[in-house]
């Protein structure tokens, strides 16, 4: 019998057998003890992504869903959701995005040339970790000064124990986070600057009648409190994963250094290999059929897209990582209404750091004794990399 935990130990140092079992054997599973229901094969958590109205967003996107009744666009449904993304899109450009190309190189080199000459570095404390929070702070307008309690609050609000719920720690860096956010909310509007948050702060949203109206200040520190969120851990996962597959996989890393144009497909393919966000939660809305079982209305679903992008049915030899396999559609930044809004920004400092990297550390290996993972909520990495340089 299937015994899939998203919050053991084990699910968390390495999900992808119980992965391929809930697959093979319960691709509609039901957990007891946590009371949800898991998709895993890719056709499915494709199906659920796009069917909105059967799958709601607005009970939270966690398991627990302790974040239901945040101002994030993510636990929002039509028609809240479709005014917010309007308004975050349109100032959230391509073009506003590819401007920040020299301040990530920029940002990357100065970390990198930091560790230039050591024979080991943690590549998560002193990089991963450092070139999102700057980069999405950057584009949002949070000053230096405050970036790294906010690192410390995400963390913590992050944090789980193997029970699964949420602790009091998290509640109350959940809290002062957004205490936080109002005061810059305030400031801003006070010392406004050339930043997203001073944009939506001047953008009107048009309500479902027509008529339109400025966003309130709790609404502003929503968005800051999204975008910092979703911007920085995320990133700050996929750079480490990525490393290991580099690091285990030496070939690739190899033809990587020797020639960078390659660098955007293998982040499709880090993206795909060990994705950040393992699952996006649903509510059903009423009964839903999938395969041969009725799941009930009002019903907590997950959609494992940590298991989809490793399902064999799609993707040929899905635990290798091939820096030339064509990804085609992934699931890693989710689909559909609620697609990544950040993913061009994702894919842009993924890119830089790994241009960075291995123009300087074309060779490294890990240093297993000192890697360390947490049991997370829907994101999985780690948060100690050790790097050993080779010369
Ligand atoms: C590798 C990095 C990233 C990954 C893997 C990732 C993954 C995801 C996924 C899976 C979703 C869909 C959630 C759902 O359907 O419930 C999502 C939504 C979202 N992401 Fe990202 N993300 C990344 C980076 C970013 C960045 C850099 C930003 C912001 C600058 C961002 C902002 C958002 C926002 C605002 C949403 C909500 C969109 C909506 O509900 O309409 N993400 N992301």
């Amino acid at each position: 019998m299937v015994a899939y935990d998203p919050f053991t130990w084990e699910t968390a140092h390495n999900p992808y057998p119980i992965y391929q079992q809930l697959r093979d054997e319960a691709p509609v599973y039901y957990n007891e003890k946590h009371n949800f229901w898991a998709l895993s094969r890719y056709e499915d958590v494709v199906a659920g992504h796009l069917n909105v109205e059967d799958f709601s967003s607005a009970q939270g996107v966690t398991i627990e869903g302790f974040e239901k009744d945040a101002p994030f666009i993510i636990v929002k449904d039509p028609p809240e959701h479709t005014a917010h993304r309007r308004i975050v899109g349109r100032v959230f450009t391509p073009r506003r995005i590819a401007l920040l190309e020299p301040f990530i190189r920029q940002t990357a080199a100065d970390l990198l040339d930091r560790l230039a000459g050591k024979d080991r570095f943690d590549v998560v404390e002193e990089f991963s970790f450092l070139l999102p929070l700057d980069v999405i702070s950057e584009l949002i307008g949070i000053p230096a000064e405050v970036r790294p309690r906010i690192h410390e609050l995400s963390d913590r609000i992050a944090a789980r124990d193997d029970s699964g719920t949420m602790q009091e720690d998290a509640m109350i860096a959940s809290m002062d986070l957004a205490v936080l956010l109002t005061e810059l909310v305030h400031d801003r509007r006070a010392h406004p600057g050339d930043d997203v948050i001073t944009m939506l702060m001047n953008t009107p949203v048009e309500e479902e009648d027509g008529s339109t109206r400025m966003l309130t200040d709790d609404e502003l520190a929503g968005r800051f409190l999204e975008l910092s969120f979703a911007g920085h851990e995320t990133v700050a996962k996929l750079i480490p994963n990525g490393v290991v597959a580099l690091a285990w996989f030496p070939d690739a890393r190899h033809e990587l250094a020797a020639n960078p144009a390659l660098i955007p497909n293998a982040v499709e393919e880090m993206l795909r290999w060990d994705p950040p966000s393992h699952y996006q939660g649903r509510w059903t809305t009423k009964d839903v059929q999938v395969r041969d079982t009725v799941i009930p209305a009002n019903q907590r679903v997950i959609l494992v897209t940590g298991a989809a992008v490793h399902d064999e049915r799609k993707y040929q030899d899905p635990d290798t990582f091939d820096i030339h396999r064509d990804v085609d559609r992934h699931v890693s930044f989710g689909l559909g209404r609620h697609l990544c809004l950040g993913a061009s920004l994702a894919r842009l400092e993924t890119r830089v750091a790994f241009e960075e990297l291995l123009k300087r550390f074309p060779d490294f290996s890990i240093d297993e004794s000192g890697v360390e993972r947490r049991v997370n909520i829907n994101v999985r990495g780690l948060s100690k990399l050790p790097l050993v340089i080779s010369r």
